[in-house]
């Protein structure tokens, strides 16, 4: 039979230093939580090691937020609480775990993640396990050297045993250790029962330490791990920063590696969950959040910013255009400047140009609006021409009306449509036209004032300059 591991993050802290109105663990990065990386990453060391295994958290400052954000975002996953009412350490942190969740001593092993490391991959989980297996040891610590290792527990390593000192009750001499504790630990269930509840609060801070765990005892071992970035843990916005940058890196090499050619991949924020097609190009200074879907062979144009779009293989958007809850079928073309707002599905080799807004449009195939223009609450069919300046004057001041124009109509520049208004197929309206009657299927339509041209009048309205 294989082994079994629980896996418990501890997620109770506040996270006052973030100064944000979310719990640590629902600060933000990358659109994910900081919670949703270890919660992964956990899921796939199980699978990955093939143990059998179940993922908790301890939870309490908001604990109904964080508990029902996890709850709506994994809901075929078994994920179990427990609750620390005070945060009176680490320690009890644990001893709440093994008290409320039913299961958790009943496995072999027990791995203690914290909520606001998200950077530790199961690759860095299946070292520290291997490496416990290995050696047959009680438990493992993963430690790693920072040059400045403030706020952090020390590594006092001895002959035979190891202990964690923490930064408040370190010596001057013990304080200038530079490897230091990563709160990421695997242990053996039973060695974790035999000492959890002997653990004392008599420290400076008046907690119970969990690292006080290893203390004296023979048969546990730190493991110095190389890349201490792995570890970083985000208790102010400038670590959320850092872990936002590292996470960007590792995102755009993943996307690097699918084929995507990023002109600049550092000056663009891509969130976690978005995909992007081989063949892809996409230049600088683009954001892209949310559930962004880009096919293949999409080029991406600089400073565009894109939400929860959909991109089809072969489009292009050009640069500085913004696109939010849209479709955008294959080979279109969109921009640049273009500004595409939700509910617009914009169809196959369809071209919006510069200065065009759209909102809850459906635009078939071929349809061009190409300059200055605002389409909202319509439908155009296939290959019909909106010309510069064309408008749908689409609300009343209380309802917004609908617009619908067929196939290969020819819309002259500067008309408006006062909707609600049908326009059949192959219809053709003159420039300057305000349409606000519907029109049969090959009629033309022209309602601008007739020009009236008196010859040699002009110069009774030019001004001569003094
Ligand atoms: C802890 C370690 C320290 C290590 C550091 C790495 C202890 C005593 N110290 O210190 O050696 O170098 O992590 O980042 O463990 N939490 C609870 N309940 C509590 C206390 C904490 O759930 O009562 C959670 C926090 O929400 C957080 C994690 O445990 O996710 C770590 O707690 P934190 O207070 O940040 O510990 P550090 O002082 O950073
Ligand atoms: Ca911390």
């Amino acid at each position: 039979m294989s082994n079994s591991i629980g896996l418990v993050i501890l997620s109770a802290g506040q996270g006052v230093r973030l100064k944000m109105k979310v719990p640590k663990p629902l600060a933000p990065a990358l659109g994910k939580c900081l919670v949703d990386f270890p919660i992964t990453e956990s899921f796939r060391f199980i699978e990955q090691n093939k143990l059998q295994g179940e993922i908790s958290l301890v939870t309490g400052h908001m604990r109904e937020d964080v508990e029902k954000y996890v709850n709506e975002n994994y809901p075929s996953k078994p994920i179990t609480y427990a609750f620390q009412e005070k945060q009176l350490g680490t320690a009890h942190a644990l001893r709440c775990y093994f008290e409320q969740v039913s299961q958790a001593s009943k496995f072999d092993y027990t791995a203690v993640l914290c909520a606001d490391t998200p950077l530790i991959r199961a690759s860095d989980l299946s070292q520290l396990y291997l490496y416990l297996q290995a050696q047959n040891l009680d438990g493992v610590a993963a430690t790693f050297v920072d040059k400045n290792p403030k706020g952090y527990g020390r590594i006092v390593r001895g002959e035979k045993a190891f202990h964690i000192v923490e930064e408040k009750d370190a010596s001057e001499e013990i304080r200038k250790i530079t490897e230091v504790n990563s709160g990421l630990y695997i242990l053996k269930t039973s060695f974790i029962l035999k000492h959890l509840n002997n653990i004392d609060s008599k420290n400076k801070s008046g907690e119970f330490y969990l690292t006080d765990l290893f203390k004296d005892h023979f048969n546990v071992a730190p493991l110095l791990f190389e890349n201490p970035e792995t570890f970083i843990g985000v208790n102010t916005l400038r670590h959320l920063e850092d872990v936002e940058r590292i996470l960007t890196l590792e995102k755009t090499a993943q996307l690097r590696d699918e084929g995507v050619r990023f002109l600049q991949a550092t000056s663009c924020y891509i969130d976690w969950e978005v995909t992007i097609g081989e063949g892809s190009i996409v230049q600088p200074n683009v954001m892209m959040t949310g559930k962004c879907k880009i096919g293949k062979g999409v080029t991406i144009g600089a400073g565009s910013i894109l939400k929860n779009a959909v991109i089809e293989d072969g489009a292009t958007i050009k640069p500085y255009t913004v696109i939010e809850n849209g479709i955008i079928r294959a080979e279109a073309e969109i921009g640049p400047f273009a500004r595409i707002r939700p509910d617009s599905d914009i169809g196959p080799k369809s071209k919006i140009g510069n200065f065009v807004e759209t909102k809850k449009v459906k635009l078939d195939k071929g349809v061009k609006v190409s300059h200055l223009s605002y389409v909202g609450d319509a439908e155009v069919g296939e290959d019909s021409n909106l010309g510069c300046g064309f408008i749908t004057c689409n609300y009343d001041g209380a309802k917004k009306h609908k617009t619908k124009i067929g196939k290969n109509c020819f819309i002259g520049s500067d008309s408006q449509m006062i909707a609600p208004i049908e326009i059949g197929d192959n219809c053709y309206v003159g420039s300057g036209s305000t349409i606000n009657k519907s029109m049969p299927a090959g009629s033309f339509a022209i309602a601008r004032a007739r020009q009236d041209t008196k010859e040699g009048l002009a110069q009774r309205f030019i001004k001569k300059k003094e």
